[in-house]
């Protein structure tokens, strides 16, 4: 299997139900990106670092996803609108066992 299904809700609360290829090395700001699900320029400013927040998520769903990096910490505990379950996208690769994932952009800040 290399497709998983990932539903993300953009920043207009439009949901998108999309495939997202594990055999890429993507990871979700890139997925993101890739379906312009948000417009250029608003997301995936560090380039996939964990230094800008532009990435930001909430995950919906349970999935066990990678504990929080120290850099992804430190940038979420600087970052706006964070909740419990925001993450950076750019810090969740696409693996089989994501299948299924719900997320939704967090607001531009
Ligand atoms: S793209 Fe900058 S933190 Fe994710």
């Amino acid at each position: 299997m290399s497709d998983i299904k990932i539903k993300i809700t953009d920043r207009e609360g439009v949901v998108h139900e999309v495939d997202a290829p594990t055999d890429m090395n993507m990871n979700l700001m890139e997925v993101v990106r890739s379906y312009e699900l948000a417009p250029e320029g608003t997301i995936g400013i560090c380039g996939g670092m964990a230094m800008c927040a532009s990435c930001q998520c909430y995950v919906n769903s349970d999935h066990k996803l990678p504990d929080l990096s120290d850099d992804e910490d430190a940038m979420l505990a600087e970052a706006f609108n964070v909740k419990d379950n925001s993450r950076l996208g750019c810090q969740i690769h696409m693996t089989e066992d994501l299948d299924g994932l719900e997320v939704e952009l967090a607001p531009e800040s």
